[in-house]
């Protein structure tokens, strides 16, 4: 039998996008936030680099919109972009205001506008110093601001280990009204194994993305794509799976394997070299050498690395002043030297890895989906900021601003939103507990591996198709594990990551092109024409 739990306003994920939209809403609502771990365990814990706004004296907001289309290979909504880029400034002065301690700058580089408040650094794609940071822990220090405000305000009640398993929706509802609204979610309680139900008139996805669908990723264990495949079971559209990102210089070591390498050292002045030879060769790809946006880079790597049968490259900052590197790059560089690397003396080896999901449930101008009830922000929605190919820093502010967005909406429609109504329980009277957890280890590694090493950097739809044969054997299995046994947090995970993997590979094969972060060996050239892939469920 569940618990009910009723609230104004649920929230699935603790990371930027959710407790944003949290802090927006408690001044006015009961909001309830969810996590399926701790609150620290999202991806915006381990962002680096920083936040991108146009702070600089001589930046303009044209600047940073034409940047982000140039990354995004022109499949951007302008009007998204416009929107996200002149909130940004606002948004990073109310995290100011919240206590993230900006990282002051140190006067080496000329840091100019902003009133010289804070250290702006340079990526990719960006044509600007642009990027504001707390050192290289940029997310633990957001994290960190929003997590206390969210535990203090009165009117946030925050959930930790609490895995959403299924939207609750009309179908769910007693008795059935045919408004295909969502109302809440069923969750499982790592604690007590019981599944709850939770309530609230307006349910916003701020789950992230779907990195680990990939063997290589920098994201953390939980981004298995639970709310692009929850939204797409209730019957929301999603759109543009395809581009996943690869972030170039993931470290490259046997026993840390998800250890980012942040952009920013290439942003001031990090170089790329082929390890035996130390030949620098960004320059043969791009005339933006290591600055050239992250698909470029990462598609050289692979290259390089396939031509001469590499393990990894170099990325290599030795050539800086050492104090500079260390007081610009603490966390790297302390994480590196207990690894045995001194980062101010010896190049680092990297290679690329899965980054960030571009696309994801279909969000509108407000973060909401198709269905009444539903909004989404953050990595798990697809609001058309990035197009093609996300550009650097740009992926936390977007949390910001739509986490503001879905608040704001959600405040002024609230007496068009219709209490919930009963729902039933979740039936647990045909299952028995597994007696082959081993089966979900084993699908995990297999999603996780084909998915590398055929939806990976450089695609055909051969390997598309192969991949595609796998996922459809394996739904097969889980549909009938889940039919039959109790459901488990680890069974939750490997339906969504099966679920975010068919995605991808249905959308990588709509697309004839090679556009952005998708790149189809079999379709190398850009069609004249943009165009979102957008999946409508059945
Ligand atoms: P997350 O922060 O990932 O939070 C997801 C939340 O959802 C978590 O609380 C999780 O517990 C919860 N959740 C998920 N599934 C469920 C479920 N089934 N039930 C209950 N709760 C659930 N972007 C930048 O702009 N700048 C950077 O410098 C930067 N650096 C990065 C470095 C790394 C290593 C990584 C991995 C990403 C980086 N990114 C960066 C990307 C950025 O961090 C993310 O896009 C952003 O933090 C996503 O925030 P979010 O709120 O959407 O999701
Ligand atoms: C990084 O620090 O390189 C990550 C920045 C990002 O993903 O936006």
């Amino acid at each position: 039998m569940a618990d009910n739990r009723t609230s104004d306003v649920l929230i699935i994920g603790s990371g930027a996008a959710g407790l944003t939209a949290a802090l927006n809403l408690a001044d006015r609502f009961q909001v309830t936030v969810l996590a399926k771990g701790g609150f620290n365990e999202g991806s915006t814990a381990h962002a680096q680099g920083g936040i991108a706004a146009v702070l600089e004296e001589g930046d303009t907001f044209e600047s940073h919109i034409e940047d982000t289309m140039v990354a995004g290979a022109g499949l951007n909504d302008r009007g998204t972009v416009e929107f996200v880029v002149e909130n940004a400034p606002a948004a990073i002065e109310r995290l100011a205001q919240l206590g993230v301690p900006f990282t002051a700058p140190s006067g080496e580089e000329g840091v100019k506008g902003n009133g010289g408040r804070w250290h702006l650094t340079r990526e990719g794609g960006h044509s600007h110093r642009r990027i504001v940071h707390v050192d290289d822990a940029t997310g633990w220090a957001v994290q960190d601001a929003l997590l206390k405000a969210a535990l203090a305000h009165p009117n946030i009640r925050m959930v930790p280990d609490m895995v959403a398993i299924d939207l609750a929706t009309s179908r769910h509802e007693q008795p059935y009204s045919g408004a295909g609204h969502v109302w809440g979610c069923y969750a499982i309680n790592r604690r007590t194994g019981r599944v709850e139900l939770f309530t609230a008139r307006a349910t916003v996805l701020a789950t992230g993305g779907a990195g680990r669908t990939y063997l290589f990723s920098t994201a953390p264990k939980g981004a298995t794509g639970d709310g692009i495949a929850m939204a797409w079971r209730a019957g929301a559209r999603v759109s543009n799976m395809e581009f996943m990102q690869f972030h170039p210089t993931c470290l490259y070591n046997h026993d840390v394997k998800n250890f980012l390498i942040t952009e920013a050292v290439r942003g001031e002045g990090g170089h790329l070299l082929i390890p035996e030879t130390g030949h620098r060769f960004m320059p043969d790809f791009d005339d933006r050498a290591e600055l050239a946006p992250r698909d470029i880079v990462a598609r050289a790597i692979d290259h390089e690395i396939k031509r001469l049968g590499l393990d990894y490259v170099h990325l290599d900052i030795s050539h800086r002043d050492p104090a500079f590197v260390v007081a610009h790059f603490p966390t790297i560089y302390a994480r590196l030297l207990d690894l045995g690397i001194d980062m101010t003396k010896q190049p680092i080896p990297v290679v690329p890895a899965q980054h960030y999901t571009c696309g994801g449930v279909i969000v509108d101008r407000d973060g909401r989906t198709d269905l009444p009830g539903l909004y989404a922000a953050g990595e798990v929605s697809q609001s058309g900021l990035h197009g093609a190919n996300r550009l650097a820093s740009n992926s936390l502010l977007e949390c910001f601003v739509y986490g503001e967005a879905v608040a704001r909406h959600i405040a002024h429609c609230w007496d068009d939103l219709p209490p919930p109504p009963p729902i039933r329980p979740w039936d647990e009277s045909r299952v028995t507990d597994s007696d082959e957890e081993v089966v979900i280890k084993q699908n995990w590694t297999e999603i996780r591996r084909f998915m590398w090493n055929y939806v990976g950097i450089v695609r055909t739809t051969k390997r598309l198709e192969r991949a595609q044969t796998r996922i459809n054997m394996l739904k097969e299995e889980v549909a009938d594990y889940y039919g039959h046994f109790r459901v488990t947090p680890d069974l939750v995970e490997l339906r969504n990551l099966l679920q975010a993997a068919e995605l991808i590979v249905r959308c990588a094969l709509e697309r004839k092109e090679s556009r952005g972060l998708h790149y189809n060996a079999d379709y190398p050239d850009r069609s004249l024409e943009a165009r979102d892939t957008v999946l409508t469920p059945a």
